[in-house]
């Protein structure tokens, strides 16, 4: 017993004490405490380190500019900056159900066809269900190996015995090590074998995929600990009730984290949507109705359009509501405050719904004006032509501010057919360059002149 250590150990953020806790002082969640003994040789484990080595000088350090491997999904590789790095490791994070097993399983097939050996952790699924899945998704290369097994240990001799370029664990929640006492899916287990995997990636040269679930406040289970001990934290998210899923990217050693990816999931399993700028806006109605504008929005290094939605309805409560989707609430309180000072709608009677359609999330204050024309054309039962855009920040004195990227949303716009783009006065350097009609405006209220039509 003198070779073994106990500890405390909070479930939902990880925090340690050596005596037992009714109240977490990190994150104050309640009984989350489990006690966890550590065996000292996986101690020992945990912290072995590659070997010694020397320090070089910066200018003489050896970059391998090929080490970028292909995922097969252009959606796939923009996000991680250019394609999987050698060695890295990514962890893919997503509610279950989303698709995590599917885009890894369809990257190996990939990966295999260029010749790299992919070995696939199934823990959680029989080596038979995954080959089901890999007929219904077409791969089939010698490249792929299926392993089904939860034991850290018999991963570890596997990965020995085969040194496969690619591993790909599905998920690390059902994987353990033995030297850990708390079952697999606990906070220590998770750290201590994401920790031994990350160690064998970068010794051993091996793209790895970590699999993992997100809990559900949203945040990746077995908490943050992971993230800083991955170089790449992808979330795969998407709608249940809709077919596409958006990959981003949260932390990126190699590359941004303002790209996203978009797929969409079919029969035979995910296909990326390289303009995904039509199905937003798809199913907005023929028929233009008060309420309802499109903007441009930034989204990563490409620009989408998305369209706004707002209602506005005599209230039945004392406090009217307000309930935005896919925008800041508050961001909505400024916009509402400023329409009332400025154009002189009233709304202390009136509650307002704003909704981004398809499910997007916009934070930019590029959004602005298409959102209190969205609300002005609904209040005032007037209509925007389907055919602009509306493009500009409003600021406190109801003045239409610069936006950045604003030649890139235009380009696309007029790419997309649109035929008049509404945009902030002097944001734009050459109006001439555009076939589109452009119109600038100085203030929230000639932009209602420029963006209303009778209806
Ligand atoms: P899966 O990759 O198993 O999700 P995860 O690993 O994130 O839990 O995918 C689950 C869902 O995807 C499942 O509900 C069925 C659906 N699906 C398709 O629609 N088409 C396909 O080709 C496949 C393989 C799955
Ligand atoms: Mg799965």
């Amino acid at each position: 017993m003198a070779n073994v250590k106990t500890k405390w150990v909070c479930q939902s953020c990880g925090y340690e004490t050596p005596k037992y806790m009714g109240k977490c002082p990190e994150c104050s969640s309640w009984g989350s405490f489990v006690e966890e003994t550590l065996s000292v040789s996986a101690t020992k484990n945990a912290v072995q380190v590659a070997d010694a080595g020397e320090a070089s000088k910066i200018t003489e350090v050896f970059v391998d500019k090929t080490i970028r491997l292909s995922t097969g999904f252009e959606e796939f590789d923009r996000v991680l900056g250019g394609g999987t790095v050698t060695g890295s490791v990514v962890l893919l994070a997503g509610d279950p159900g989303i698709g995590k097993s599917t885009l890894v399983l369809q990257t190996a097939n990939s990966v295999a066809k260029a010749d790299k050996k992919v070995l696939y952790i199934c823990a959680e699924e029989s080596a038979g269900q995954v080959k089901l899945r890999a007929e219904r998704l077409g791969v089939n290369s010698d490249n792929i190996f299926i392993y089904s097994q939860t034991d850290l240990e018999n991963i570890k001799a596997q990965i020995e015995k085969l040194s496969p370029d690619f591993l790909i664990i599905d998920s690390i929640q059902a994987i353990y090590d033995n030297g850990i006492s708390s079952g697999a899916g606990s906070v220590s287990q998770i750290r201590e074998c994401t920790n031994i995997l990350t160690d064998i990636a970068k010794r051993k040269n091996i793209t790895t995929i970590i699999i993992g679930h997100v809990t559900k406040d949203g945040n990746i289970a077995g908490p943050r600990v992971l993230e800083h001990m991955v170089d790449v934290v992808l979330s795969f998210e998407g709608d249940k009730y809709k077919t596409y899923r958006i990959l981003r990217s949260i932390k990126n050693r190699f590359g941004s984290t303002t790209e996203i990816g978009i797929f969409n999931m079919c029969e035979n399993g995910l296909k990326e949507i390289s303009n995904p700028n039509e199905l937003f806006i798809s199913e907005r109605s023929i028929a233009v109705t008060p309420g309802s504008t499109i903007i441009m929005a930034n989204e990563g290094s490409r620009v989408l359009t998305a369209e706004i939605q707002a209602l506005v309805g005599t209230t039945a409560y004392p406090a009217p509501r307000r309930v935005t989707n896919g925008i800041d609430y508050n961001r909505l309180l400024q916009i509402l405050a400023v329409i009332e000072k400025r154009v002189g709608i009233k709304f202390n009677t009136a509650d307002v719904y704003v909704n981004i359609t398809g499910g997007i999330e916009i934070d930019e204050p590029a959004a602005d004006l298409g959102i209190a024309l969205a609300i002005i054309t609904c209040a005032q039962d007037v209509v925007v032509s389907n055919d602009t855009i509306i493009l500009g920040e409003i600021g406190l004195s109801g003045e239409i501010r610069k936006i950045n990227n604003l030649e890139k949303r235009i380009t696309e716009a007029q790419k997309l057919g649109f035929k008049k783009v509404i945009i902030p006065k002097n944001n734009l350097s050459d109006k001439n360059n555009y076939s589109v009609q452009i119109v600038e405006v100085e203030r929230i209220t000639d932009a209602i002149v420029a963006a209303v039509n009778p209806k």
